[in-house]
């Protein structure tokens, strides 16, 4: 790996009121070490670690919004509440301190399922439903939609309060968001359903809108979208570039910046039917199709992906020169890095400083500590 220019990786990029020093993201990662929901000093100084080891941008693990029901695990910090606001503050500050950017995730998780844990209150859903055919909790009413829009509007006013640079918003993997988008779990025949995407993207509109008019012009928004879903990886929302246009560009045009683009392997191409095997991947015709900011993600480093960390499995070390040929394109503007930053918070420096020899790839066991 040593022969190659990593320079693409380190130029800055300015997102209206937000100046990063790179282009590398931490990928929203959640540990479940939030007892009681409340992020703590030692989830603080996990993030400063990343910080100090020059990511440019944070984004938080999956913090929930404030409904009955929003996660599905009893250590998901909440971002709501006056001790989980207080121990994120904790988090910003020492991010700041150490010269980082970060945004917390914003999580709702419907009616999706991580353990046999559930919440007091019935999960919700748009309709009733984990997966197709899979019952789960309720349908949410329309009381039900307006206070979970007012929720995430309250946490995004709520972490530009507290000193956060920026807040994305989790509608990938069959969380609550996307069980809207995708037409298996979107039954509903009002408003926030329908036959095409654009009708079952209303929901997520309405929430831009609303985070948007909470957090004013200037403060950018992050809108994580994924094709694939936790419950079937063979899902696509968008079969055609047109499509992906009616699903996303109302979204951007509701006031989303950066739409970060949720992939198991960046290289992999969205259309290859158009532009072949090596074309544009996700973040790629994001941005084309829409002109926004778009984020990159998946196997960065690695030589396995996602999947393997979630049965126990370490990667080892992959070459970055497919990501700096697309970077170099400009086919994307940002990349997030998840596991390789899991088990080393000083993999963005080591790569800034040609330090290839100490890479450690992604080792499972470091799923049980925040190191
Ligand atoms: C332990 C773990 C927890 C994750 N939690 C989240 C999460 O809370 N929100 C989210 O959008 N993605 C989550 N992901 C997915 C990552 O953000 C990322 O997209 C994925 O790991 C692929 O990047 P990588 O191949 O660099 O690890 C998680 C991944 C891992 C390994």
């Amino acid at each position: 790996m040593s022969s190659i220019d990593t320079n693409v990786l380190f130029r800055p990029l300015t997102i209206k009121s937000l100046t990063l020093k790179n282009r590398i993201v931490m990928a929203p990662m959640t540990r479940t070490f939030s007892p009681g929901g409340v992020p703590t000093p030692a989830n603080a100084a996990y993030y400063q670690r990343r910080a100090a080891g020059q990511v440019g941008l944070i984004l938080s693990e999956g913090t929930v919004v404030d409904r009955p029901a929003s996660r599905n695990d009893p250590n998901i910090p909440f971002f709501h509440g006056e001790a989980a606001l207080a121990g994120w503050k904790g988090v910003i500050d020492a991010v700041h301190g150490a010269g980082g950017r970060m945004g917390p995730q914003l999580w709702h998780t419907g009616a999706a399922r991580y353990s046999e844990w559930e919440p007091e209150a019935p999960v919700e859903s748009p309709s009733g439903l984990d997966a197709p055919g899979a019952a789960r909790g309720v349908a949410m009413s329309d009381s039900a939609i307006a206070d979970t829009i007012a929720a995430f509007a309250k946490a995004a006013a709520d972490a530009k309060r507290l000193g956060f640079d920026t807040v994305e918003i989790h509608g990938a993997h069959g969380y609550l968001i996307d069980q809207f988008f995708w037409s298996g779990t979107n039954l509903r025949t009002d408003q926030y359903g329908g036959a095409t995407i654009r009708q079952r993207s209303r929901f997520a509109r309405e929430i831009v809108a609303a985070v948007r008019k909470a957090v004013g012009p200037d403060f950018p928004i992050i809108l994580r979208v994924s094709q694939w879903k936790q419950q079937d990886l063979s899902v696509r929302l968008a079969e055609t570039p047109a499509a992906m246009t009616d699903w996303l560009l109302p979204l951007v045009e509701a006031g989303v910046d950066v739409l970060h683009c949720s992939q198991r392997r960046f290289w992999e191409p969205e259309f290859p039917e158009i532009d072949g095997e090596n074309g544009l991947n996700c973040a790629g015709w994001a941005k084309k199709l829409t002109g926004a900011t778009t984020i990159s993600v998946g196997s960065v480093g690695l030589d396995g992906d996602v999947l393997n960390a979630f049965s126990g499995k370490g990667s080892g070390i992959m070459s970055l020169d497919r990501l700096i040929e697309r970077m170099a394109r400009d086919e994307f503007d940002l990349i997030a890095v998840g596991r390789a930053l899991i088990s080393d918070p000083n993999w963005t420096a080591k790569i800034q400083s040609n330090n290839y020899e100490s890479l450690k790839g992604f080792d499972a066991a470091s799923l049980a500590e925040l190191v």
